[in-house]
């Protein structure tokens, strides 16, 4: 049912159930907000967006109020004006005045709101206890002091990702978002997702950030600086540059990189083809197992190992499902173990000079890089990540004009890789990438261009599904003939805890599952340019889909430069080099504070 009503003297119409936020939204009007998040539920606790409606005793916050037949909403009144900034006031009270030194400068709601309400002082005494800015795990920082208490970073924790690390503590003037038991996040179970650092408005929860150590290494005349970008970079940096998400920057991207004075810019991709190709491998030779030969411990539906999120989340909730995992590193890793062994032994230089900087949309990956078992080159195989984030700023540190760069390209032969390799950045991209290849090497028929889509397991949905009968294998795989192959793909932790239900409890009966901790997959995670909507990661999923099809390769078996890899390095897939560097395993882990 329409509910019609007046706001600003506009006549709008809005469905029943709407909010007097979004009928104002629908018509036009802008109701400035700050607790306010897209796809959580509003907690109405920063009073920024306060209305008058005409017959209430007082002004309404338009975000929890909903709009009713008849209702007639001002907001621009004299009272609405002066309520909402008293509000951003008395949090600016509460609020160190560094902005200078944040590093949310220029792009911090709080500021934005100050500026736009002409608040110029602030009429109220700062009294807010310090507290210890908590920098206890390697990918994230809270700086509690400047915390306005919106409680978006627990919404999201909470409803997106299902995680629930974040929650209010005490109560009235000593509210504080509090982590787990402890004072830290690493007393915390937190995955490390960062999602909360990419919806905190102001300078209270960011990523730990990695810039200095990367320009000491590349100051450092010793050192073969090299880097690596993940397939979602190249949709959401130029959104650091102002331009629109979905422009695509893979070409700036890598000159920036040079300029900045990387010794080789190389790709993930590369490796995201790799893992296309061990993975792939991985899980024929679990369905050959499981169903040629029997053998009734192989683990079944196999899970994908890209997201360190998701693999934290594992480790932490459903340490029985850990066999499930598939044992390749994810392509940041194999990158990592590839360039201190094969590429410092191409080149004829002293892996112990090689250093490998990863450019992440993950702040997650900072935590990955810094694992125990990540150092099968005999060094830690990765040395920085960077967030999207971070580059930006990096680029911009440099005095580099990012807009006007001609385009450059990717050096070889860690940067060649193909359309399948691109599509990684977002949910479902891995699936279809293995589909892509699995098909052929078990038929050994070509599939035509235009069928390399996999419409089901595309878009935005939850959790998709897709099924794949294979027909007329090759001798090798007969034993797949007629069979039935089931796949899903979830992105956000709170679906992916839907699936871990399913396969726990014998519900689903699925082959390979794919899951990616962020929603929307990499082109969403937590380290990518704030803030990402629905809109935005769907412009940031079309433009990764436009960069597959302009590819000339776009399977990754047909990747030359990885069919050299393995003549020249690592023999074949699920090799014993193979194993050495790429392969891993996985435990149950506790928090800092009760293991
Ligand atoms: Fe409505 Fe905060 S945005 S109360």
């Amino acid at each position: 049912m329409a509910i019609k009503l007046t706001i600003d003297n506009q006549p709008v119409s809005v469905a029943d159930g709407a909010t007097v936020l979004e009928a104002a939204q629908a018509t036009g009007i802008k109701i400035p907000t700050l607790c306010h998040l897209d796809g959580v539920s509003s907690p109405g606790s920063c009073r920024v967006c306060l209305v008058e409606i005409e017959g209430a005793r007082t002004l309404q916050p338009s975000c929890v109020t909903a709009a009713s037949e008849g209702m007639v909403v001002k907001t621009t009144s004299k009272t609405a004006r002066q309520a909402r900034k008293l509000s951003v006031e008395l949090m600016l009270a509460n609020h160190p005045w560094d902005c200078n030194a944040c590093v949310r400068n220029g792009e911090c709601d709080l500021q934005k709101l100050a500026q736009d309400m002409g608040i110029a002082e602030v009429r109220f005494p700062y009294v807010k206890p310090a507290t210890p800015i908590d920098q206890s795990t390697d990918a994230l920082v809270r700086d509690m002091d400047k915390c306005v208490l919106c409680r978006r970073c627990i919404g999201v924790c909470q409803d997106v990702q299902g995680v629930g690390t974040l929650a209010p503590r005490n109560r009235g003037f000593d509210t504080i978002v509090g982590s787990g038991a402890g004072d830290n996040l690493c007393d915390a179970i937190c995955v490390q997702c960062g999602q909360c650092s990419a919806v905190c408005p102001v300078g209270a929860i960011y990523e730990k950030d990695s810039i200095e150590d990367v320009w000491g290494a590349l100051d450092d005349p010793s050192k073969h600086v090299v880097v690596q970008t993940a397939p979602a970079i190249r949709a959401a940096l130029g959104e650091c540059f102002g331009l629109e998400p979905g422009t695509c920057v893979t070409g700036k991207m890598v000159t920036a990189l040079r300029r900045l004075g990387f010794a080789k810019v190389f790709d993930t991709n590369f490796t995201a083809d790799l893992t296309i190709i061990e993975e792939g491998h991985e899980f024929l030779t679990r369905l050959k197992k499981a169903l040629a030969d029997g053998d009734a411990s192989v683990k079944l539906p196999m899970f994908t190992s890209c997201s360190p999120g998701w693999i934290n989340y594992m480790e932490y909730f459903y340490p029985n499902l850990i066999p499930n995992i598939s044992t390749c590193k994810s392509p940041q890793q194999m990158f990592g173990a590839l360039a201190k062994t094969y590429y410092a032994e191409k080149q004829g230089i002293d892996p112990k000079d090689v250093v490998v900087v990863s450019i992440m949309p993950c702040t997650a990956k900072k935590f990955e890089c810094e694992r125990d078992e990540m150092n099968a080159s005999g060094f830690q195989d990765v040395d920085y990540v960077l967030t999207t984030r971070e580059l930006g700023r990096m680029i911009k540190q440099a005095g580099i004009d990012f807009l006007s760069l001609s385009d450059g390209e990717q050096d070889s032969p860690m940067g060649m890789s193909t359309g399948a390799a691109d599509i990684f950045a977002n949910t479902g991209g891995v699936m279809e990438a293995a589909i892509r290849t699995v098909y052929e090497v078990v038929t050994g028929r070509e599939l035509p261009m235009d069928r390399l889509h996999v419409a089901p397991v595309q878009g935005l949905q939850g959790l998709k599904e897709a099924e794949l009968t294979f027909q007329n294998c090759l001798d090798d795989w007969k034993f797949l003939e007629g069979v039935t192959a089931k796949v899903a793909v979830a992105h956000g932790l709170a679906n992916a805890r839907k699936v871990c239900e399913m396969v726990a409890s014998g519900e689903a009966d699925y082959h390979f599952v794919e899951v990616m901790c962020c929603p929307g997959g990499c082109i969403g995670g937590g380290g990518q340019p704030r803030l990402t909507s629905n809109d935005v990661r769907n412009a940031r999923i079309k433009a990764i889909y436009a960069e597959d099809e302009g590819r000339p390769m776009r399977k990754s078996h047909e990747n030359p430069a990885i069919t050299q890899l393995y003549k020249d390095f690592l023999g074949q897939p699920l090799g014993h080099k193979s194993h050495e560097l790429l392969h891993t395993g996985y435990a149950a882990k506790q928090p800092a504070a009760t293991s």
